[in-house]
């Protein structure tokens, strides 16, 4: 019997796991004579008393039985080796337990997560031309300043917990920064920090929302927000968009139900509408009438390439009904997972509660760092040299698909963000929209459906064209293949 140690600790328990391993791994089987204390010893280099040592272990442990002298043997009221292993591999796929009863909660962000994860939507294998929605180019200059702050900044404060509600450097900055850029009205105690823009919807799904809530969103709309007010037992509501946004017009009466409005104003997901002026207006007076909050989600408010960028509806509302959510994910990076939550000040308390059980808090150091590359002046040079880009990236993106497609298709969305809604003629549909996108996934083109995000689908093919992720010598080249895969189609 070859026994190997692993080095790990006393010498006698080294002796012990192997012995065990072997035992509960089939080799050792029921019954079968262990080694003399004696010769194992000699063979593995020990003193008999450590043999001897582990052998008590293993007998107190029930694995072996016997004398010393008189012989000692495997017990025999271990399952058999094969049972043993099947079991093990079972438990370790999580089947052991039969019948598993999972939360409705747990249920809803399994599907979810599920869906996302078919082939499309994650990343999975390289392709020639990713036109996925999501992605950003990571700028080599910002990520060299970033990590020379992270290297500076990291002694600092990693020894204890952080505030759940966030470092107060940073809530300052943000303060300041929403004010300025983003024509929010707030002060840092105002602010919370978060690990991205998911984690306020979570928090503030699970704050206001109940079974017998009622959620207004948009239709079209962003699943993530969607999932997280589901999992809360609540009932979405709907509401179609237009080129000026959510028709505040059709909200439906909500009766004695209570709940949140969810909106993307300054810039529609996915559709790319700006919620216009009196659409804001109409939306806080409903709100304040119907004794609302009004989630405003500000995903990438920072990409405006035509004007200055569409101030919050926050900065709008003067009865403190908006509850503003921003993210550094689109700006900076996605997986940073930083983003903030500005709020009533009567609810910034129940916010931290709610934070503190989930995770305590964001990275103090990571807070740090991006605070110190905001206040040093990085961050606003960094977004002029990414606006610029993206800027020229949206220009070659629309050039290249009207020179593809021409009059089949009509575009939504040209002058923020950093994606495109592209609608084809009705025609383009009859190969099937998973026919399409397969194919084109098969030629080495990545694009990605708006109908997902849809409740009820659209009925014509929509496609999002993301182009954060795709510089921009690519994308030319990249709607041309596209263009061929749908020729062959037809
Ligand atoms: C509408 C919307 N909200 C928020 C986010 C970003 O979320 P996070 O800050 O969690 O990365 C996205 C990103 O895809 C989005 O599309």
């Amino acid at each position: 019997m070859l026994l190997t140690l692993d080095g790990e600790g006393a010498l006698y328990m080294q002796v012990y796991r192997s012995l065990k391993q072997q035992i509960l791994a089939g080799r050792l089987r029921e019954g079968e004579r262990l080694p003399a204390s004696r010769l194992l010893a000699d063979s593995l280099g020990v003193s008999r008393n450590v043999v001897l040592q582990g052998y008590d272990q293993l007998k107190s442990e029930g694995f072996i039985v016997g004398r010393v002298g008189a012989g000692t043997r495997v017990a025999d009221h271990l399952a058999t080796a094969d049972v043993r292993t099947g079991l093990a591999a079972a438990r370790r796929r999580g089947e052991t337990v039969s019948a598993v009863r999972l939360t409705e909660q747990a249920n809803i962000a399994l599907a979810y997560w599920q869906a996302r994860a078919q082939p499309g939507t994650l990343p999975t294998r390289a392709l020639d031309y990713d036109f996925r929605y999501g992605d950003v180019e990571v700028d080599p200059l910002s990520a060299r300043i970033w990590r020379r702050l992270s290297g500076h900044l990291f002694t600092h404060s990693v020894h204890q917990y952080g505030h759940p509600q966030g470092e107060p450097v940073l809530r300052e900055i943000i303060a300041e920064y929403a004010g300025a850029g983003r024509g929010c009205d707030c002060d840092p105690g105002q602010v919370c920090i978060v690990n991205g823009s998911q984690q306020a919807l979570d928090i503030l799904a699970r704050m206001f929302l109940s079974p017998d809530s009622q959620v207004i969103v948009e239709e079209p709309g962003y699943p993530g927000a969607r999932t997280a007010f589901q999992a809360t037992g609540a009932t979405l509501v709907p509401v179609p968009v237009d080129l000026a946004g959510i028709k505040v017009g059709q909200f439906p009466d909500p009766g004695s139900a209570n709940g949140l409005i969810y909106v993307t104003p300054s810039h529609q997901f996915p559709t790319g509408s700006i919620l216009s002026l009196p659409r804001r207006l109409a939306l806080l007076e409903w709100a304040e009438q119907h004794n609302r909050f009004i989630l405003e989600d500000d995903y990438d408010g920072e990409f405006r390439y035509a004007g200055r960028p569409i101030p919050a509806l926050q900065g709008l509302d003067p009865a403190g009904r908006t509850l503003y959510v921003g993210t550094f994910s689109k700006v900076l990076f996605p997986a940073l997972r930083i983003g903030y939550v500005i709020l009533p000040g009567n609810l910034v308390e129940p916010f931290v509660g709610l934070r503190w059980l989930c995770d305590r808090h964001t990275a103090t150091h990571q807070q740090r760092v991006l605070a110190a590359f905001i206040r040093e002046g990085h961050y606003e040079r960094h977004l002029r040299r990414m606006r610029k880009r993206y800027q020229g990236r949206r220009r070659a993106l629309i050039d290249a698909l009207h020179q593809a497609f021409g009059a089949e298709i009509e575009l939504h969305g040209t002058n923020a963000g950093l994606h495109l809604l592209v609608w084809f003629r009705e025609d383009a549909l009859a190969a099937g929209e998973s026919t399409l996108i397969a194919a084109a996934r098969a030629a080495g083109v990545g694009v990605y459906p708006v109908s997902p995000l849809y409740q009820r689908p659209p009925g014509r093919l929509g496609l999002l064209f993301g182009y954060g992720g795709i510089p921009e010598a690519r994308i030319a080249p990249g709607i041309a293949r596209l263009r061929r895969v749908f020729a062959a189609l037809r």
